[in-house]
């Protein structure tokens, strides 16, 4: 959740926006465009509720959990206000898409319910409001990729950023929501990915984040549906920049992921060590019901593909526990599979059954809550096993680190994350946010490198 201070705030902005983002990278970025989008109104963004006119809540509907969160601050935003009855509120982001008009009739303090590829039609719809309408645009589209938007930077570090390359996902992983709140896939051209990132760089930033919900497939078509630019591709013409922007990209679903793209980030230095791989279970049949189109034995060829290729690759993944019907044995699987992978995080959830979902049409989500919770426990604690393990054998080795800002637990130190996206934390002395800094690991946490920076490492 996060109130911001947009940093391009037109000069003649008479009014105050408030934007609260739920979700991934993508619901970010895109309240980054809706933040785009209302500069050009006149709204400039304000880190307090109570001076707002509008209130954007960007919503996620992942599990029922992340809806249950917006509902409890819808509430509590209703209290906001009665203090303040001008005020405009928006849902927008992946509820809006689900629920469209629902939304207005479950809350009544809600205005306005826009879905992500509506964003540009923002200014009319508050115009409706203002004249007295709720007002709900939730259309998808098969173009939309808001490309020439210049995103608002929101409470941003200034050394890392977003850019969106893609829109959507075709794959229908049968537990997931997404491929109904976003639409269909869609690549954004190269060019305005380019342009982006090297305007980025000339504002200071020192790293960029591709992102899409499967950004392996990532491909510009010409007029004739012909492939211009492959992800791979697309790499490469980021990573020829500059040497000191490094990239990162996330998600990668494993099926996409070709030898082309791990011999292209084994090929730039600046393209960073780290596959984001998400498994989601190691059996075969559960595979097979989430619809992943790989199954545990082509998981792991994959993998040490990845490991033959990047040897030094940093891996995270993604577990789902208790999917339908999967029984003890099926999830000693996804057990074997995790001590097998050694991935260095992992993101793990119980499974959450999504109205209007492959999975919530077909199967019966039959495993009871406290089963999924305790074989996610079991999983958690293998990962943490893991993460403690691979931080200890960085003790005595040298990491180039990209310095972020303080840490959060000392003024005094500095916050970091090496190529692999380990977060490395060391004593400020005289570096500074932004710099590239070689740092002698000393210790290790499970979710930390804890060390001493050796010197500035300068590009020529
Ligand atoms: N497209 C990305 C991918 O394939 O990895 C990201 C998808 S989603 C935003 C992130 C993660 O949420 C998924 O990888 C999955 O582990 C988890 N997830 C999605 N639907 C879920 C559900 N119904 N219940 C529990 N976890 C879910
Ligand atoms: Fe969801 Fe699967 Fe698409 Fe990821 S690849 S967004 S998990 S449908
Ligand atoms: Fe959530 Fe939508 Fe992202 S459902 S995870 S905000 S694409």
């Amino acid at each position: 959740m996060r109130g911001v201070i947009a940093d391009n705030a037109p000069e003649t902005a008479t009014r105050n926006l408030y934007i609260e983002t739920y979700g991934c990278a993508m619901n970010l970025a895109d309240s980054e465009v809706v933040a785009s989008i209302m500069a050009e109104k006149g709204f400039k963004t304000t880190q307090d509720i109570n001076e707002a006119d509008v209130v954007f809540v960007n919503t996620c509907s992942i599990r029922d959990n992340a809806e249950a969160h917006v509902w409890g601050r819808l509430r509590e935003i209703k209290h906001h206000k009665k203090t303040n009855p001008g005020m405009i509120v928006g849902v927008l982001g992946c509820m809006a898409e689900r629920l469209k008009t629902q939304l207005l009739e479950k809350e009544q303090v809600i205005d306005i319910v826009v879905g992500p590829d509506a964003y540009r039609d923002i200014p009319q719809l508050i115009t409706q409001v203002e004249e007295g309408h709720k007002a709900v645009n939730v259309l998808l589209s098969r173009e939309e990729t808001y490309a020439e938007i210049t995103p608002v930077r929101l409470s941003s570090n200034g050394v890392n950023a977003f850019i969106s390359i893609m829109r959507g996902c075709d794959n229908m992983c049968s537990f997931c929501v997404v491929p109904f709140t976003r639409g269909r896939e869609r690549s954004r051209p190269s060019d305005s990915i380019i342009k982006e990132a090297n305007d980025l760089y000339t504002q200071g930033y020192k790293e960029v984040t591709l992102l899409g919900q499967n950004v392996d497939s990532y491909k510009e078509l010409d007029e004739q549906g012909n492939v211009i630019c492959n992800f791979a591709q697309l790499l490469e013409k980021v990573a020829l920049l500059r040497k000191d922007l490094r990239i990162r990209f996330v998600s990668s679903h494993p099926k996409d992921i070709t030898d082309e793209v791990l011999h292209t980030i084994k090929r730039y230095d600046n393209i960073c060590n780290y596959i984001h791989y998400p498994l989601q279970s190691g059996n075969s049949r559960i595979l097979e019901l989430m619809n992943r189109t790989y199954d545990r034995n082509w998981f792991k060829q994959r993998l040490d593909k990845i490991r033959e290729i990047i040897p030094d690759c940093g891996i995270s993944t993604d577990i789902i526990t208790g999917f339908c019907t999967e029984t003890e044995e099926e999830h000693q699987d996804t057990v074997t599979m995790m001590e097998y992978g050694k991935f260095n995080f992992a993101f793990m959830y119980q499974y959450s059954e999504r109205p209007g979902t492959l999975a919530a049409r077909r199967y019966k989500d039959d495993i009871p809550s406290e089963v999924k919770l305790r074989r996610l426990q079991e999983v958690i604690e293998i990962q943490h096993k893991n993460s403690l393990a691979l931080n200890q054998a960085k003790v005595g080795t040298v990491q180039t680190v990209l310095i972020e800002g303080l840490s959060k637990k000392s003024d005094q130190s500095l916050r970091g994350r090496n190529d692999q996206n380990s977060v490395v934390i060391f004593p400020k002395e005289n570096y500074n946010k932004g710099q590239y800094v070689k740092v002698l690991i000393e210790n290790a946490t499970q979710t930390s490198l804890i060390g001493k920076a050796l010197e500035e490492v300068v590009f020529d």
